[in-house]
């Protein structure tokens, strides 16, 4: 089934104008009626918690409500219709197929929204290649733009990994790869992206998002971004570092979304050649390098406090 990935997330939040504040400093463009978008028009839609209008939350502090998968035709639509139907409640109203996972996240299927992209990624000039950036053009500049361009991937947490994985894969969702005992990372069959989907198994009462991403256009972007975010007063939760499963730089922030937001770049595209690889969870194989984020310091008096001497 052609699904080509996220188009959108949406959320049931308690206060609605610190979400849109942290959306539009994350580098979402506010596209009004709560709906913050990336270049390619992929979103975070924040709605009040008691909107009436949203399907019902899983009862956890998570408060992800609908996640909307963009696909490519409504031969598509058809198809995961027909399969879901089988055994599930499903409505189709205005071009958009609704129900619910195994888990209970409520999910939404459309053709996709999103606008085709036609931006340079960044470049890198090195030794022994040629050169991707010519003379006189420069990698970085202070005013140099770093917006999201499209919405990555989205993590649950999942109280049985096993039965969640099984009904993706009905739809054609395929494992890229897995953390023993964890949950797998899922690809659908309209990307090569290495997953849009990631579960961890959790208790039932954590049930939920755990984080969302949108790619950048490399690992300068991400590091750019998520700088001038640090300046907005916003926390970092983990790195800047790059995953190992995936090869995504990434670098993740505390939010007022009941859940954690990244930045991303660079993941790895897989096809149907790919052979999953499974890992133990741990702190070695979740990232092959981890920084930490330092005011800025230059070398005209002494080092900051707790640099080595
Ligand atoms: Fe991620």
């Amino acid at each position: 089934m052609n699904i080509i990935g996220l188009d959108a997330l949406v959320f049931g939040v308690d206060d609605i104008d610190a979400c849109s504040h942290y959306l539009a400093d994350y580098g979402l463009a506010n596209a009004g009626d709560g709906r913050f978008e990336a270049l390619d028009g992929t979103a975070i839609v924040i709605r009040a918690r008691a909107d009436r209008s949203l399907p019902p939350g899983p009862g956890t502090a998570s408060m992800l409500r609908e996640t909307v998968y963009g696909v490519a035709d409504a031969a598509t639509l058809d198809a995961i219709e027909a399969e879901l139907a089988r055994d599930r409640p499903v409505t189709r109203r205005g071009g958009v197929l609704r129900c619910a996972d195994d888990m209970g996240f409520a999910l939404a299927f459309q053709v996709s929204v999103r606008r085709p992209l036609a931006l340079p990624a960044e470049t890198v000039n090195a030794p022994g290649a040629a050169p991707q950036r010519g003379p006189n053009a420069l990698g970085l500049s202070p005013d140099m733009a770093a917006l999201p361009r499209s919405l990555s991937h989205v993590v649950y947490f999942v109280p049985d990994a096993a039965r969640a994985e099984a009904f993706y894969i009905r739809l054609g969702f395929v494992c890229t790869d897995r953390f023993s005992g964890v949950g797998p990372f899922l690809r659908p069959a309209g990307t090569q992206d290495h997953h849009t989907l990631f579960m961890i198994q959790t208790p039932p009462h954590m049930l939920g998002c755990e984080h969302f991403t949108f790619h950048m256009g490399g690992p300068t972007e991400v590091m750019l971004a998520g700088t001038r975010f640090v300046e907005k007063g916003y926390q970092s939760f983990w790195g800047p570092g790059r995953h190992q499963l995936g090869s995504n730089w990434f670098w993740y922030f505390n939010s007022p979304l009941g859940c954690h937001v990244e930045y991303d770049a660079d993941m790895d595209l897989h096809d149907g050649a790919w052979r999953a690889r499974e890992l133990p969870m741990g702190a070695d194989s979740s990232q092959l390098f981890l920084f930490q984020y330092r005011a800025k310091w230059a070398p005209s008096g002494p080092p900051p406090a707790g640099a080595p001497r």
